[in-house]
């Protein structure tokens, strides 16, 4: 009795300072870095309202360690909703943290009902040797090609662990929330991208293997560059670009890893169950990625898109758990997409 007192004394102390914490006046920028994606990053910057975790554990044995940010201060029996945001291509997944939460003030500002004490932000990096040898990623964590961890591919490093997809990551991250242990009222935890994490999250929920939890699971893919494609046929085939059907454009085959042993017929029943809220901007006009396979689905981001829904509507039918917002005039605009009022919609209330 006399011993638990103090005890309950601190949990109340704490959870009182983790509400003061929160700031609901934000608008932040994205922190300054030293180095840069191409000569890789120097360090993990220090984030207002985000913890660093430079060596997130993964799996249950914490073999596997990846950084991530993550919402500082809330209360996990109080979180209704996860909402883990995927970094663009240049890696810098602080910004990301700070541009979801960014939405998320704005959400607030806008419909006091969205309560940011009940939303857990968290953004996972995916770091190269680049970055190991420039100083963010500590010498134990999970390192990737420089692209490959957009498809799924493998981990590169460290040496001591092989075959860890940065799939398996997103399980692992997804699992840590689903956990109804740790977070009792967690009702949806969303999986977010923009461009490149766009194009994460859809390869994704291609490949991602059926689980209990995904009735709780909500898909957010905004302005892809390139899309895997369900069906075989392209809206402008070229019989000279070899392998245009095989993954990551397509589904016919040369599958990662994390894919092995799946195929088209496998693969597309389950994907068009998930919960999927596509979103382009209809400004979106960039080539993006103008390798041979990418131009066969269009030659612009929002181009591939219509036609991606297009294919999709024709060869299944609309997916009844699918939605896809045409966020009208932003361009290839990670803030835009996410400040907009679908985006808010989707990674907060949907
Ligand atoms: C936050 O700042 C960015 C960049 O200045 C701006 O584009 C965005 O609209 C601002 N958001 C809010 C909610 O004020
Ligand atoms: C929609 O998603 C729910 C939840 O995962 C699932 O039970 C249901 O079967 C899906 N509906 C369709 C038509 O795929
Ligand atoms: C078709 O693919 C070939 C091989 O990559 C490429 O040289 C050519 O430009 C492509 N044609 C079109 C119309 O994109
Ligand atoms: C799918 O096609 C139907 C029938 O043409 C159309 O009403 C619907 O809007 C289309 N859905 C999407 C998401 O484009
Ligand atoms: C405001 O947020 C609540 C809680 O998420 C939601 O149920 C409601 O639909 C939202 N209202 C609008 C207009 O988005």
């Amino acid at each position: 009795m006399i011993a638990w007192i103090p005890c309950l004394l601190l949990l109340v102390g704490s959870a009182l300072a983790s509400h003061i914490q929160y700031r609901y006046d934000t608008n932040d920028s994205d922190p300054f870095v030293g180095g840069g994606s191409d000569q890789g990053w120097q360090i993990m910057p220090e984030v207002g309202g985000a913890t660093s975790y430079p060596q997130w554990p993964l799996d249950p044995k914490g073999r596997a360690k990846l950084p991530v940010y993550q919402t500082t201060g809330l209360v996990e029996s109080e979180i209704t909703r996860a909402v883990i945001v995927l970094p663009g291509k240049p890696r810098d997944c602080w910004y990301y943290w700070v541009i979801m939460n960014n939405a998320l003030v704005k959400a607030n500002a806008q419909n006091s009902s969205i309560d940011p004490s009940q939303i857990s932000i968290m953004a996972p990096c995916f770091w190269t040797e680049l970055d190991v040898q420039a100083g963010a990623a500590q010498s134990d964590v999970l390192v990737f090609g420089l692209t490959t961890w957009i498809d799924g591919k493998e981990n590169v490093g460290p040496s001591t662990i092989s075959k860890y997809s940065s799939f398996r990551v997103l399980d692992d991250l997804i699992a840590y929330y689903m956990d109804r242990i740790r977070y009792p009222n967690l009702n949806t935890v969303v999986l977010a991208g923009h461009s490149a994490g766009g194009q994460m999250v859809q390869r994704y929920a291609g490949l991602r293997r059926a689980n209990v939890d995904d009735d709780r699971l909500h898909f957010w893919v905004a302005n892809p560059g390139s899309l895997m494609w369900l069906s075989p046929d392209r809206p402008y085939p070229n019989a000279s670009c070899e392998g245009i059907d095989d993954y990551k454009y397509g589904l016919a085959g040369n599958f990662p890893w994390y894919g092995r042993g799946l195929d088209r017929d496998s693969i597309t029943p389950l994907y068009n169950q998930r919960i999927i809220n596509y979103a382009w901007g209809t400004a979106d006009n960039g080539p993006g990625d103008t390798r041979c396979e990418a131009e066969t689905q269009g030659s612009t981001h929002l181009t591939r898109g219509q036609n991606f829904v297009q294919m999709i509507n024709s060869t299944f039918g609309w997916p009844a758990n699918a939605t896809v917002d045409w966020v009208l005039g932003v361009s290839h605009d990670n803030v835009g997409m996410m400040e907009s009022d679908d985006g808010i919609d989707k990674a907060s209330v949907w």
